[in-house]
């Protein structure tokens, strides 16, 4: 007897659907599974026999072949288990029909319980997408799931449930579609608590403005991981096609969490410095995304960037570059986005006071330069902004003067933000830091007076082609905040003031 029903597979961010074919025919007693890796079909054969055991139902004493088709796409096991389980009951003949538009998700647990899965907002997306009216996924994914509209989502607690709900004894009803709220704006942290630090807090206003990647640099206690942590608050709220996105990521990873199936504040990550190469970029033998990817549309905090091993960082250069990580396996090519702002805070040297205006460096010059190598050129290259953090003033932070909120912070970034909208109206581009080379000139008009700047600045720091090209667009983005559309002198200077870094520490 034959049966087939759907189900859904995950091949890195991709969905694919997947055909489960069964074939029960008298002969020795067989269960075999086609289409899946040989460690995984022996816990599915158990969990399967297992669960249909805790519903009462002997397994049939027949040989029993499973084919999960496509056969050339790799397909995790444990997704499968509740439509071999289906299609088994199907040709059992001990339900009368499977709609051929139904799909079935879900780990069977050995006592017939439905587990939850990695990956179900885009296995729903593409379900619908393929014209799919009704999908059954664990009830613990089911919120996840009703983010979609357009197909009815079934929550399942059971394999015994899945029995009533086809035999029409105890049918289940849809889900009600997730609305999800409004995105909001991700301020835990504040920057009014930040005495002081005006310079650095207006370049992170500029980074904020036209999403640059920042490196904070200066002495212990001067307030750089401080200043990094409330940079979400000052960052737009994430538009709905960015939270799909990045729920998504979040989903396969499966680290959203149940109650808020879909991410609406921007991610910022802050991985500890011990983090490996995979758990930053990506990687495993089945390729999970790294925290590179985790932050796609929101911000990477590398704090005590300095102390990251040198190769795990040289990773990040091509993704940073190229805003996708490419991983590849024997069994094909999977790509991650990385769409992200990428912030940076480290000392200057082992002792951490190298260049502090009042206390004396300890470290020998071998030391310091030994301590800032391990930022290499081409990484340091890819910081826009390199904010130098002077200790705090005695005065700051004893004055009664409240600082400014992140709110207002906030006002102004968002005016530079429409402005860049507009121009960027049609394009892909969200923010200035995303202008392609090809929309650089176009984008970016300089009048006399900065095209002059440019290029003394361009000699006199012996300057790469990619820091000509950051620089002008961080220009663009101060003269957003002033309103301005045209990139003047003023502005061209102020941006290439946040490359001094490079002189100051790395080629005295
Ligand atoms: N500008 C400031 N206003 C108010 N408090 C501050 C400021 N700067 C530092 N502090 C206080 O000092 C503490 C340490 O600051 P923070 O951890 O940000 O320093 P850091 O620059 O990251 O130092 P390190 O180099 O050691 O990591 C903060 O938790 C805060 O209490
Ligand atoms: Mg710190």
């Amino acid at each position: 007897m034959f049966a087939k029903v759907s189900s859904l597979g995950l091949f890195g961010l991709n969905a694919f659907p997947v055909d489960v074919e069964i074939d029960i025919s008298r002969g020795q007693p067989y269960f075999e599974i086609d289409g899946l890796t040989d460690t995984v079909i022996k816990e599915s054969r158990d969990r399967i026999r297992a669960a249909m055991r805790s519903c009462g139902i002997n397994f049939p004493v027949a040989s029993v072949m499973v084919n999960l088709a496509p056969a050339d796409m790799k397909k995790s096991g444990s997704v499968h288990d509740t439509a071999i389980f289906m299609a088994i009951l199907r040709a059992m003949r001990m339900i009368d029909d499977v709609p051929e538009d139904a799909a079935f998700i879900g780990e069977l647990s050995l006592n017939g319980d439905v587990r939850r899965v990695n990956g179900v907002l885009p296995m729903v997306m593409l379900a619908r997408e393929n014209g799919i009216k009704s999908v059954f996924v664990p009830e613990a994914n089911a919120r996840e799931a009703s983010v979609i509209a357009g197909i009815n989502v079934y929550a399942v607690r059971s394999a015994e449930q899945l029995i009533l709900h086809f035999r029409g004894e105890e049918p289940m009803t849809p889900c009600e579609h997730y609305i999800p709220p409004e995105a909001a704006y991700n301020e835990t942290l504040d920057f009014a608590d930040v005495r002081g630090q005006q310079s650095a807090k207006k370049a992170l206003e500029i980074a904020a403005a036209g999403g640059h990647n920042a490196l904070l640099i200066g002495a212990p206690g001067s307030g750089k991981s401080m200043l990094a942590k409330r940079m979400p608050s000052i960052l737009p709220p994430l538009t709905f096609e960015e939270a799909l996105e990045t729920t998504k990521i979040h989903s396969i990873s499966g680290l959203l969490d149940p109650d808020t199936p879909i991410i609406t504040k921007r991610p910022f990550r802050s991985p500890h410095h011990t983090i490996s190469s995979a758990g930053l970029a990506g990687g495993g033998s089945i390729p999970q995304p790294g925290e590179i990817s985790l932050a796609h549309n929101g911000l990477l905090f590398l704090d005590e960037l300095a102390e990251f091993d040198r190769r795990t960082l040289e990773i990040m250069r091509q993704p940073l570059e190229d805003r996708k990580v490419t991983i590849a396996r024997a069994s094909g090519t999977i790509t991650y986005p990385c769409t992200i702002m990428l912030i940076g805070a480290m000392n200057p040297c082992p002792c951490g006071y190298y260049g502090h205006p009042k206390r004396k460096c300890i470290c020998s010059p071998k030391k310091v330069s030994a301590y800032l190598s391990k930022i290499s050129g081409p990484l340091l290259d890819r910081f826009d902004l390199h904010i130098d953090v002077a200790p705090v003033e005695y005065d700051d932070l004893s004055a009664k003067t409240s600082e400014e909120s992140s709110a207002e912070i906030r006002r102004r970034v968002m005016a530079a933000r429409e402005i860049q909208a507009e121009r960027f109206r049609g394009t892909d581009i969200t923010c200035n830091a995303l202008i392609t080379p090809d929309k650089l000139r176009e984008m970016c008009p300089m009048d006399d007076g900065a095209e002059a700047m440019m290029k003394s600045v361009f000699d006199s720091l012996g300057l790469s082609a990619r820091a000509y090209d950051r620089i002008l667009k961080v220009a663009r983005t101060i003269a957003d905040l002033n309103n301005s559309e045209v990139i003047t002198r003023r502005h061209v200077a102020a941006a290439a003031q946040y490359r001094s870094l490079d002189r100051k520490y790395w080629h005295e």
